[in-house]
This record gives C-alpha cells, sequence and structure tokens, in this order.
C-alpha cells in the first residue's frame, strides 16, 4: 500500500514537471540509461555513482584483493574525499563495499595504503588475528582555507576484520606536517633487511623517507629526487618495490607528476635503483614513463602479493577529469597490471603487463570487419619485423580511433581526435605518442579495448599507453592498414565475456 502510495507521488511529481518540460525530462532520462549503456566499462571498475580517483590502500590476503580508492559520494567532481572500498578474487570481477572511512576532526581522508601487520608491530591486532593498518593523508580544509601550511597530515586506522571495517588510531597524526604544503600519500612496506616499516612520502618535488618498527612512531631516513627526473609539477603517490631482472633485485621508486606527463597533464615515472634500507640510490638521470598515455595516474601497487608485484592506475586526467561526460559516476581504473623488469642497452625498464587472470575471461575469437558482439576486446598483433602499422576502431557515426606503430618516428601512438564526444575539454582529441623503447625487430603488441579506454602493451610491457576516449556508438569496425602483410595476417582477436 505504502509502496503503491510512493509510486503514485513519484508518478505525480513526473507528471508535474512533464507538464513544464516533458521533453527535458525524457531526454535526461533516456541519456542517462544511453550513456551507463555507452560508457559504463565492462571489464575496468567504476564506482557505482559519485566521484573516484586515486587507487589507495590495495592489499591482497586470503584470496582477496581489497582496493580503496578516493571517493566523493555526493558529486561526479572531486569533493570531501572519503575511502571507498572493492573486493576481488580475480582483479576483474570487483564487489561494491560499503565507504570504508570517512573524513573526521582531523581531516578529509587523501591518499595512502594498507599493510597486512602479521607480526602485530602495532599492537592494534593480536597475534592470533593480526590486524591491517592503513596509513593515510588527512587533510584539514579549515587549516588550508585558515592560510596554514601544516594542513596535510600522516594518520592511521586499523581493521580486526580483514580489511571490512575500520577504527582510527587515537593517536593521530602519526607523522605531523613540519610546515611544507604538498606533504601526502604515504607508501608503507616492510624492509625484511632491516625489520623496519619504511614509509616514502610525497612532498612538494621530492619524496621523504621515514622508517618505524610499529607503524605509529615514524623517523626521517632520507629524501629523493630532488634534482632528478620530471619536475613541472607537484610529486604525488610514491611507491618503492623490488623487481628481479637479469637474475638481480632492483628497487623501483615510482612517482606520480601533475603536470608534466609526456602527452601533458598527470603521469607516472619511475627510478630504478637502490634502497639500503635507509636510502634509495639511482645511477640513472633518465626520465622514464610507467605509461606514455595520458590517463594511468596516481598507480601503485598492491601489498601482501609476495613474488609478483601487480599495479592499479586512475584511468584518467586531472586536465579534464572533471568534466568527462559521464553522468552517474566519474572515472575508472586500469586493469591490473603485473610489473616486471627488462634491460634495454645500458638501463633498466619497468615492464608493465595485463594481469594474467584476464585469461579466464576470453571467449570467441574475432576478426578483421565488422564487430557484431558488444563486449571488450583484445588484440594481438607480433612480427618478426616491426613496420608502420594503424589499427583503426570506427563506429557508424565515422568517428574512429587509430592507434599503432610509426616506423619513421619509431613511436607507437594512438589518435584519439576523431573518436568521438570530445568538446568537453579543448586538449582532449588529441594524437599521443610514445617512444619504443625495444631495440628488437621482432616486436609484440597487446592491446585492450573496453567502451572507454584502449590500453597498449607493446614489446611485452616496455612502452604501454593508456587513453580514454567517449564514442557516440560502439565502435562496430576494426581495420588494420599495413604495408608488411606478415603482420596484418597476424594479428589475433578475441572478445572476453561481459561482467
Ligand atoms: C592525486 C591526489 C593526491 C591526493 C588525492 C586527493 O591524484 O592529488 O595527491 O592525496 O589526489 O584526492
Amino acid at each position: 500500500m505504502m509502496r503503491l502510495y510512493i509510486q503514485s507521488c513519484v508518478l505525480l511529481l513526473i507528471m508535474t514537471c512533464g507538464f513544464f518540460n516533458s521533453n527535458a525530462q525524457n531526454l535526461i532520462s533516456k541519456d542517462t540509461i544511453n550513456n551507463e549503456r555507452l560508457y559504463r566499462p565492462y571489464i575496468h571498475f567504476t564506482p557505482k555513482t559519485g566521484w573516484m580517483n586515486d587507487p589507495n590502500g590495495m592489499f591482497f590476503q586470503n584470496g582477496t584483493y581489497h582496493l580503496y580508492y578516493q571517493f566523493y559520494p555526493n558529486a561526479t567532481v572531486w569533493g570531501p574525499m572519503h575511502w571507498g572500498h572493492a573486493t576481488s578474487k580475480d582483479l576483474i570481477h570487483w564487489e561494491h563495499k560499503p565507504i570504508a572511512i570517512y573524513p573526521d576532526s582531523l581531516g578529509l581522508i587523501f591518499s595512502g595504503s594498507a599493510v597486512v601487520d602479521k607480526n602485530n608491530t602495532s599492537g592494534l591486532g593480536t597475534q592470533k588475528n593480526p590486524p591491517i593498518i592503513s596509513i593515510f593523508t588527512q587533510h584539514s580544509m579549515e587549516g588550508e582555507k585558515a592560510g596554514k601550511n601544516n594542513f596535510q597530515n600522516q594518520s592511521i586506522a586499523y581493521s580486526n576484520d580483514g580489511g571490512n571495517t575500520w577504527k582510527m588510531y587515537t593517536g593521530n597524526p602519526v607523522i605531523k606536517n613540519p610546515g611544507i604544503n604538498d606533504f601526502r600519500d604515504p607508501k608503507v612496506l616492510w624492509h625484511e633487511p632491516t625489520k623496519r616499516w619504511i614509509m616514502v612520502l610525497a612532498v612538494k618535488n621530492k619524496v621523504f623517507l621515514y622508517s618505524s618498527a610499529n607503524l605509529k612512531e615514524w623517523d626521517k631516513e632520507s629524501d629523493f629526487g630532488e634534482l632528478l627526473g620530471n619536475h613541472e609539477g607537484v610529486w604525488e603517490c610514491p611507491d618503492l618495490f623490488q623487481l628481479s631482472g637479469n637474475g638481480k633485485n632492483y628497487w623501483v621508486l615510482s612517482v606520480s607528476v601533475n603536470p608534466g606527463g609526456p602527452n601533458k597533464g598527470s603521469a607516472t615515472q619511475y627510478f630504478v635503483g637502490d634502497f639500503d634500507g635507509h636510502q634509495f640510490s639511482t645511477n640513472s638521470n633518465k626520465t622514464k614513463w610507467l605509461d606514455y598515455g595520458t590517463d594511468n595516474y596516481a598507480g601503485v601497487t598492491f601489498s601482501n602479493t609476495g613474488n609478483r608485484k601487480i599495479a592499479i592506475g586512475w584511468m584518467s586526467n586531472w586536465l579534464y577529469a572533471q568534466q568527462v561526460p559521464t553522468y552517474k559516476w566519474r572515472s575508472a581504473m586500469t586493469i591490473g597490471r603485473e610489473l616486471g623488469l627488462q634491460e634495454v642497452g645500458e638501463e633498466m625498464f619497468v615492464t608493465s603487463m595485463p594481469v594474467k587472470e584476464l585469461k579466464f575471461y576470453k571467449s570467441s575469437v574475432l576478426s578483421e570487419g565488422p564487430i557484431t558482439q558488444t563486449s571488450a576486446y583484445q588484440l594481438n598483433v607480433q612480427g618478426s619485423k616491426i613496420n608502420s602499422f594503424t589499427i583503426t576502431l570506427q563506429n557508424e557515426e565515422g568517428e574512429s580511433l587509430d592507434f599503432g606503430y610509426d616506423q619513421a618516428t619509431n613511436q607507437y601512438f594512438i589518435d584519439r581526435s576523431f573518436a568521438g564526444v570530445h568538446d568537453f575539454h579543448k586538449e582532449f582529441a588529441a594524437l599521443h605518442s610514445a617512444p619504443r623503447i625495444s631495440t628488437n625487430s621482432n616486436f609484440t603488441f597487446k592491446v585492450l579495448i573496453d567502451k572507454t579506454s584502449i590500453e597498449i602493451f607493446a614489446d611485452n610491457g616496455l612502452t604501454v599507453m593508456t587513453d580514454i576516449f567517449f564514442p557516440s556508438s560502439p565502435y562496430n569496425s576494426v581495420t588494420i592498414q599495413s604495408t608488411n602483410e606478415e603482420l596484418r595476417k597476424n594479428i589475433k582477436m578475441s572478445s572476453f565475456l561481459a561482467q
């Protein structure tokens, strides 16, 4: 009865609105459904509603991946930050969970990380039930408005139920701001040789490294990066992790910079070197980018994944993130990527490839020409000799997305100039390019295409590009152009089962 009453009230309201502006109402509802159908990705994580930016606090435990993220539930633009939460068994299918951490009197909940405190060093759990500790920046809006310079401080929260619910530590903040405007995004790891926790923190144009025995008291060890890498923008969201390559272990320090990216706006750079428990050092002074596309920012790795190093990034760019044409939600995450190291010449480079779990979702094999199936796609091209090639996705509107390799410049590229809607930002429609790092004549080129994103992993992940786009209708044909017949014949495509 009550439901019937509410329903008729809603109907009455709609009819009343309709009386004044029936066309506009119809358009909005149709548009919303259409927008959802057109733009909500199949195999990439998006919040149900609201605004999302950086991935936060990612950890793995008992077969479950936890993803937290910068979340503003009340609008589709950036606002007071919470930590949203989702879990997955395979990094592809995500289950939405209630908001994990809410702002409190110390401020909003900015980016940070989480660790499994196996030995209960913090004393915030028990030996039998070790706690999960999250470490994040609290940003005081009041402090910022009052013109202070110490409005970003580091706090911790703890979970005694595997990351589902969190309690704020009463001794927060655990690191007080010494009077520096940009002082944020703590990423914490366990350093076995010194048996201490290490934190890497973004501080204006460099990173600070801290150590701790218990995650509550921290000592500054060193800083890194003031004179290295790209400094066109502020440094944010650093990470520090080990990878092996050429039978040796290396340390990688990655850090996002905004603006300053190789194709404008936000992007993530990295350094390969050594970490002795106190200081990070590198022999290389080359600026290296994890991803040359415009849409992979603030990416960091999961903790507690053993020898696998898995990263996820925010698939957008601060240049236009708040204007992209989605209504109910804004932004998606990149596909989970497994990181590795490869030597080219004298330099070590980080490689990224989509996580192997994606294999379980491959369904039918496709071929060049019309695409009838609506789903996400994977494309693989390989050959013994690389020559220029262009792959084109097109829709009935004549909008097209071009991507491939240009031999004259030795660059991979994505051209989204004519890919679809772009009037929301003047710099969105553009051609983006990336250097080919590999010096081999043979090549591999793996591409993931979802409704609004393309991720290219060339040469086993040595050159990576991620771009988003917004076609007015789904692309329904794929063609490949190249003077090299072998390359044309070697294109393999398959679709993924829709989520
Ligand atoms: C990066 C960033 C972080 C900050 C968060 C706020 O995109 O600016 O430095 O913690 O977003 O939402």
